[in-house]
């Protein structure tokens, strides 16, 4: 009978054993069981199991608070199983981005969790080469609108320069108007940047509330020049996501500077930011003209725009860099009365 229960257990080890993924039995942090595809992606030998180590060793640093977190959460019972994508450090001390699931058992009232870690750095280069030919295509789309635009501030250059050529003169009025068109053709640029930045964003947590309030410093002297006021409410001490500050910045530029031209002199622009169960919610609302309804249809698309020497491409911009923050915006405006932009982004746990 012993005989059969242990061959019973031989049969069941070499099962696991041929599972792709790797799977590790851990008891608090330590590791009590590894298989074999673990200890190959981990270990430098299939072989070797890694009985005695602690998984952390694996895992890079900067991820070991997400995975603490989860594997409280399970060991507390308020999950059963839980999956989350983290960079495991392989034996080749490569980073490989993984999808681990934890899954809690008793073993003798002993509290074990098993591990599950599926490598996905092939399905995260799919990802990434989606992202960079959605880009292109945006590229694509936008380059007649490009090239339109930078050719009338260039074709008015040219002919200004060619005046002052055949009177051999320079003309200031003509000098003012070249180095208008020339700020016009640098600032669609500066708008297009955003474009052909090098391909990985860089990625952290961060506090969205941090980053509302350095964007209100940058714009102080300009809504005290318009006698606006600026103010910021939120609820809880920091409001996290996950993304890149540059380009979250770039999304609060952008909208403050919209509301900042839209506001009379004595009207105001309030940023609320508030938490709720999955989500950070942040709302830009000013107290400017509105926005009239055939606008309302275009915001957001190239080139839209109202203003004497807008671009039109900074809600375009915005709207990218949202949706690459997986987040998401909606507009309420009523003529003369204000505008409200809505952004949701995915809510970051300490
Ligand atoms: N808060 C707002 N209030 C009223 N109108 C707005 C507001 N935000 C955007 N708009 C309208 O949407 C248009 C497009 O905005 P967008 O930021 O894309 O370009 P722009 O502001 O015109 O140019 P740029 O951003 O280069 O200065 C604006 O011209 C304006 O008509
Ligand atoms: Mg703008």
């Amino acid at each position: 009978m012993s005989g059969n229960s242990k061959s019973t257990e031989f049969d069941f080890k070499r099962m696991i054993d041929q599972i792709l993924d790797a799977i590790i039995i851990l008891n608090r942090e330590k590791i009590v069981y590894s298989n074999r595809a673990a200890n190959k992606l981990l270990s430098f030998d299939e072989n070797t199991p890694l009985c005695g180590l602690s998984l952390g060793l694996f895992i890079d640093p900067s991820d070991m608070p997400i995975f603490r977190r989860h594997l409280e959460e399970i060991c507390s019972n308020k999950m059963s199983t839980v999956t989350f994508a983290l960079s495991i450090q392989s034996s080749k001390n490569n980073k490989i981005p993984s999808e681990i699931t934890c899954h809690p058992f008793w073993d003798h009232e002993q509290q074990m969790v098993q591990i599950t870690i599926r490598d996905i750095s092939d399905r995260k280069a799919v990802e990434e080469s989606m992202r960079q030919s959605e880009k292109l295509s945006v590229i694509g789309e936008l380059s007649a609108g490009i090239l339109h635009e930078i050719r009338n501030p260039l074709t008015s250059i040219k002919g200004f320069l060619q005046l002052m050529e055949n009177s051999s003169q320079v003309n200031m009025d003509y000098m003012r108007i070249i180095m208008r068109e020339i700020v016009q053709i640098e600032k669609i640029t500066n708008e297009l940047l955003y474009f052909t930045k090098p391909k990985r964003e860089h990625f952290t947590q961060l506090d969205l509330s941090e980053i509302a309030q350095e964007t209100i410093s940058l714009f102080e002297t300009q809504a005290i020049k318009q006698q606006t006021e600026m103010k910021i409410s939120m609820n809880g001490e920091n409001h996290l996501s996950f993304g890149d500050r540059t380009q979250l910045k770039q999304v609060f530029v952008n909208l403050i500077k919209n509301a900042l031209e839209a506001i009379p002199a004595g009207g105001n622009i309030v940023i609320n930011l508030w938490s709720a169960d999955q989500e950070e919610h942040v709302t830009i609302s000013d107290t400017g003209k509105g926005i009239p309804e055939q606008a309302f249809q275009n915001l957001g698309k190239s080139f839209f725009t109202t203003k004497a020497t807008g671009t039109g491409l900074g809600l375009m911009v915005t709207y990218t860099i949202i949706k690459n923050h997986k987040g998401k915006v909606t507009v309420e405006s009523e003529e003369n009365k204000g505008t409200t932009f809505h952004l949701i982004f995915p809510k970051a746990h300490r």
